[in-house]
């Protein structure tokens, strides 16, 4: 019987089977088409003989798993966020870490987009309202919205999802303010026609607010409850980035109160079980985490992550590696 001596690889999710048969040509593939969820205590054996692992935002490495991984060489999220893994701790046992920036900006932009719009002019809830049989005729003052066109649009996170943001406003034009850990050259500010805010500015003074930032122990709960009093009653709120950036339950509040007038929201603090508090809530538009999510978007992000552990695992040296040493 000829024996294998392909590099043992996993891939946690369902993915387009193309890539599986591309990772096949390198790897003794172990995959996951039925695309159960891994559990920590499920993960912990299905890595325990494998030298690398193609896996999502949904799977957790932390120390533990290393501990457990023996053999593990990388990771390769198919994300540009990588707060699902423990980087130190990758680092300290020489796990590559990789993640997929740059072929998700657009698509990403297109949703904080969608979600901008459908809150502005209340979409869903009209949608709604009408699928229930409720429209029994025009009025005047039904369902009046806020204008988006000539707006000013706050951007915290001015990277390259909060830069195609920017590109999209213009065509409504709107005034533009961004707050970044470092401000932008002139050139770049210039060609968004974008103002730099310091946060609390922007805050005060936009009527859309949108976040572009990851999350990690400095971005918790940026926006809590002091953040959201000072921004406008009229003003929305828009998170395509991650949950626990944003306090929930403070938000929940705020809305509740009508102290700002909306939130577009596709990230949750302990997804997918939101707070039951946003259902009650009519003046947001919830989506599941599908930022990224057009079928072209989606299958760049996947073969992205699958290039990084091929480059991984035969040059040692991934395109996007994380934690390069
Ligand atoms: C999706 O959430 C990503 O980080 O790419």
């Amino acid at each position: 019987m000829a024996t294998n001596s392909k590099p043992r690889v996993l891939v946690t999710r369902e993915v387009f089977t193309d890539v599986i048969d591309y990772l096949s040509q390198h790897f003794d593939v172990t995959s996951n088409q039925s695309d159960n969820l891994f559990t920590p205590a499920t993960l912990t054996p299905a890595l325990a003989d494998k030298t690398g692992a193609v896996i999502a935002i949904t799977d957790r490495i932390d120390a533990d798993v290393l501990a457990k991984s023996p053999h593990l060489k990388a990771v390769c999220n198919i994300a540009v966020g990588y707060n699902n893994i423990d980087v130190p701790a990758c680092s300290a046992r020489k796990v590559m870490v990789t993640n997929t920036p740059g072929v998700l900006d657009e698509t990403t932009a297109d949703l904080t987009w969608s979600l901008i719009l459908a809150t502005a002019r209340r979409v869903t809830e009209a949608e709604a309202w009408l699928r229930r049989g409720e429209w029994d005729g025009w009025k005047l003052k039904q369902f009046l919205g806020v204008d988006v066109h000539g707006a000013t649009l706050g951007i915290i996170g001015m990277g390259r999802i909060g830069q195609a943001v920017a590109r999209r406003a213009r065509g409504f034009d709107m005034n533009i303010l961004y707050y970044n850990r470092r401000r932008l050259d002139e050139n770049t500010e210039r060609k968004y026609a974008a103002t730099y805010a310091p946060m609390d500015e922007l805050l005060a003074r936009a009527d859309i607010v949108t976040l572009h930032i990851p999350y990690s122990p400095e971005t918790h709960h940026l926006i809590g409850e002091a953040q959201l009093a000072r921004m406008k009653p009229t003003a929305l709120l828009i998170n395509v980035a991650r949950g626990g950036v944003v306090d929930d339950v403070a938000l929940i509040k705020t809305l509740e109160a009508n102290r700002i007038a909306g939130a577009g929201l596709d990230v949750f603090e302990g997804e997918p079980k939101l707070n039951a508090g946003f259902l009650k809530l009519k003046n947001v538009v919830l989506t599941p985490h599908i930022g990224s999510s057009s079928e072209a978007t989606r299958r760049k992000m996947v073969l992205t992550a699958a290039q990084n552990l091929v480059a991984a695992l035969t040059i040692g040296r991934p395109p996007n590696w994380v934690n390069p040493w």
